[in-house]
């Protein structure tokens, strides 16, 4: 199958880059790494959460996020909502669209969603349906897709149950998340074939965490089998409190090379999108997890 020639990079950053992080961040610090980033292209970006706060500390203060922020026309930000009082928490904060997250792991649900799959799936339909009320457009992911942190194997079967069921509830296309990162290219093609055979490739899109730093492989793999939507952190920030080790998504500046070098366009400024990765990192104080800036950064640095 050709390549696509165009990308749609999902940034997030702002959200599964953050939530992880032990040290307060400042509000305008949040802020400005979505200002950055959407100034540098990226067309649709995850800004936060409306999770329980004692569960997720760091995104807390998501509605104070949406309502500072400087939004740019055409920019797609969005939030996390697990259950209805999140929904109304992200509608009031003015999230333009809504993501709803199961997991393809009874044990990963529990310790995320504090339920079973089949509670969360009817606590996202009601999401769903009072979004769709209000004309906001729903994201589904579903995590642990090659892989559980507790239990272990996924089979791609109930990957594809779940995302039958989330399609059901009307959401645009499903994120499949490779929560601990450890699945490899094998394990994607084996994922990928299985659910393109009932959803179409435009329905998908992949979420690789890059722990085993095996993520830019499976988006190659997923790409050839005609993905177009991939999910990524810019500088590769983050990891999920639920996944004790997992590390963040693949670097953003990392995809936007190998897309280059693919020629398959995308929109973003990869100069930019590198001053707003190590202006985050400067500001939390960590090492920068792109590698394509960490040779930028030591051939201009000579
Ligand atoms: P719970 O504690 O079972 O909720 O949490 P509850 O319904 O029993 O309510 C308990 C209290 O929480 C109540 O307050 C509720 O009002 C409050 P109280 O009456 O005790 O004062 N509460 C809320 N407050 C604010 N916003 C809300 C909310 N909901 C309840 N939305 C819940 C259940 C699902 C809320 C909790 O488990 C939760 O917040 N989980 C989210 C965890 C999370 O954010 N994980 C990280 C994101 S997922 C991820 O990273 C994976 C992904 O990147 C894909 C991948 O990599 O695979 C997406
Ligand atoms: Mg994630």
């Amino acid at each position: 199958m050709p390549l696509t020639q165009r990308v749609s990079i999902v940034e997030v950053g702002p959200r599964d880059g953050l939530q992880n992080e032990p040290a307060t961040i400042a509000l305008e610090d949040k802020i400005a790494l979505i200002n950055a980033l959407a100034t540098a292209g990226v067309q649709r970006i995850e800004a936060g959460a409306f999770v329980n706060p004692n569960w997720v500390p760091q995104m807390a203060d998501s509605a104070e996020v949406f309502a500072g922020i400087s939004r740019l026309p055409g920019v797609t930000y969005s939030a996390l909502t697990p259950n209805i009082k999140g929904f109304d928490r992200a509608l009031a904060a003015g999230a333009d669209e809504v993501a709803i997250f199961a997991a393809a792991s009874e044990a990963f649900s529990q310790k995320n969603l504090n339920c079973d799959i089949n509670t969360s799936l009817e606590r996202f339909a009601e999401v769903a349906a009072a979004a769709h009320a209000q004309n906001i457009p729903v994201r589904g992911y579903i995590s642990c897709v090659l892989g559980c942190p507790y239990s272990g194997k996924v089979a791609p079967q109930t990957c594809l149950a779940i995302a039958h069921e989330l399609l059901a509830m009307g959401c645009y296309e499903i994120s499949l998340g490779d929560t601990i990162g450890a699945g490899t290219a094998a394990d994607t093609q084996h994922l990928l074939n299985c659910l393109l055979t009932e959803i179409p490739a435009d329905k998908l899109a992949v979420h690789m965490h890059d722990t085993y730093g095996q993520a830019l492989s499976n988006i190659f793999a997923a790409l050839q089998m005609g993905i177009t939507v991939i999910d990524s952190s810019v500088a590769g920030l983050g990891g999920c409190p639920y996944a004790q080790g997992a590390t963040g998504n693949v670097a953003t500046e990392d995809v936007i090379y190998l897309l280059d070098g693919l020629g398959i366009s995308h929109g973003i400024n990869l100069h930019q999108l590198m001053a707003a990765g190590q202006r985050i990192c400067d500001k939390l104080g960590k090492r920068n997890n792109s590698k394509v800036t960490l040779a930028h950064n030591a051939r201009t640095s000579t």
